[in-house]
């Protein structure tokens, strides 16, 4: 199996260009089942997620090509439109389920195998399944499967949100552009992905408004066309490299970002005491003094990130005072505390809420990964400790962070992949 070593105490100086936003990426990929004309879509960070993806739309007899970091999708002379999507392939991704609304949309009908969990939750799915079923849907559990039937076909409705979940609004706008009439979703997410979707949409003919608000209209059309679409830059890989500069007492400049998206984050960072400097899509971040320990609680968008939460806790284990979290998005996202003890850190865990006490330095320790982002404040704190740390189970990390060690290299940090 694959591990990384890092050994640790390097400042990191230079230049980081950010890749495509996965989260942008995947469901932007599953809207391309939504129309049978040829798509091209460009800044697709290459990932394990994003493959398993396009292992979908080739399931889905979608011919994809890859030609640099853009993917040209065509659809098969005689495509057969299945409606199944076999286990075999949702258990490598929860973000699976996003297929069920473009296969309900054109097929009217979808066989889903459920998702199943993850390390930082239940994951449920009862948000999208209600959604479903309010815009004319039948649903049912069989031998692992959700099962989706609109025998009398998809009508717009109002769809209010109980939580604003980012997969069920995707999945809805998904469904809701082939639909009858007009369908409006209250408490709807507003995260930067959500608006990237919409763009798309409207570019293949949907009529989507409000995306990035708490509501957004979609009026039915009966056909999409294709489109050629740029990712937008991915937020979170840009926050992991903009706390690697703070955790390693570094000076690094972001190429390739949408500062505006980070807002949440770089506040908090500023009065932690890091300078940083926003030029149109460039971010300059250097560590002038001690920072300051800043206490978070993550939230929907514009909110503190919950996919930076770990990074951040990994910051503050480093800091001089006391400081907490409150994770209110995920009910277990907080397994990356066992591994920073293992590095030296003191933290206390009560419910969703942790109490930071930042310690003087990390000794690099042995590291297991379970999720992606509890990988990134793993791979920060190996940076920043004294001594050797090696990571298991990093194909989390292929999930989600294109070419890491690779950039982090060219930021002067002593890390390398190998095979034991
Ligand atoms: C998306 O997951 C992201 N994934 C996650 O990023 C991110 O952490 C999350 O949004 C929150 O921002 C992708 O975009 C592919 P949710 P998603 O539906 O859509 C509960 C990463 O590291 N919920 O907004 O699954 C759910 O259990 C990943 O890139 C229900 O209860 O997130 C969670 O507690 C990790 N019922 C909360 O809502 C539902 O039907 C937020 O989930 C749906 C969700």
């Amino acid at each position: 199996m694959d591990k990384i070593m890092i050994h640790g105490g390097s400042k990191l100086k230079g230049e980081v260009t950010i890749s495509g936003s996965k989260n942008s990426a995947l469901p932007i990929l599953f809207a391309t089942l939504l129309t049978d004309d040829p798509v091209v879509i460009k800044n697709v960070p290459s990932l394990d997620d994003v493959r398993t993806t396009l292992l979908f739309l080739n399931f889905m007899e979608k011919e994809t090509v890859k030609r640099g970091n853009a993917i040209e999708v065509y659809s098969s002379d005689n495509r057969t439109y299945k409606h199944i999507a076999p286990y075999d392939l949702v258990k490598k991704m929860r973000a699976s389920i996003l297929v069920m609304g473009p296969l309900l949309a054109r097929l009217k009908k979808a066989d889903v195998s459920l998702p199943g969990g993850c390390a930082i939750g239940a994951r449920p799915i009862d948000i999208h399944l209600e959604a479903f079923k309010k815009l004319g849907a039948e649903i049912s559990v069989e031998g692992g499967y959700v099962k989706t039937f609109a025998k009398s076909g998809l009508r717009g409705t109002i769809i209010n949100f109980r939580f604003p979940s980012v997969g069920a609004t995707e999945n809805v706008m998904l469904t809701a552009v082939l639909a009858e009439g007009e369908t409006t979703i209250i408490n709807a997410a507003c995260e930067p992905e959500i608006e990237d979707l919409a763009v798309v949409l409207n570019k293949m003919g949907a009529k989507v408004t409000g995306a990035g608000t708490k509501n957004i209209v979609i009026e039915g059309v009966n056909k999409l066309h294709g489109f050629k679409h740029e990712i937008i830059p991915d937020r979170i890989e840009a926050a992991t490299y903009i706390i690697a500069a703070a955790i390693t007492k570094g000076e690094i400049i972001l190429r390739k970002v949408i500062p505006q998206h980070l807002k949440s984050i770089n506040d908090k960072l500023r009065k932690s005491g890091l300078y940083i400097k926003e030029l149109d899509n460039t971010i300059y971040v250097k560590w002038v003094k001690n920072l300051y320990p800043q206490s978070i609680k993550t939230g929907v968008y514009p909110g503190f990130p919950t996919d930076v939460q770990a990074q951040w806790m990994a910051l503050m284990c480093l800091v001089n005072g006391r400081s907490s979290i409150k994770e209110n998005v995920f009910e277990n996202r907080f397994l990356h505390v066992a591994e920073l003890r293992r590095f030296g850190a003191d933290i206390s865990v009560g419910g969703r809420v942790v109490n930071i006490k930042g310690v003087k330095k990390f000794s690099g320790a042995p590291v297991m990964v379970s999720d992606i982002r509890a990988g990134a404040a793993l791979v920060l704190a190996g940076l920043a400790a004294c001594g050797t740390t090696t990571l298991s189970r990093i194909y989390h990390l292929d999930r989600g962070y294109e070419m890491f060690e690779k950039k982090l290299k060219e930021l002067g940090a002593d890390v390398r992949r190998f095979c034991d």
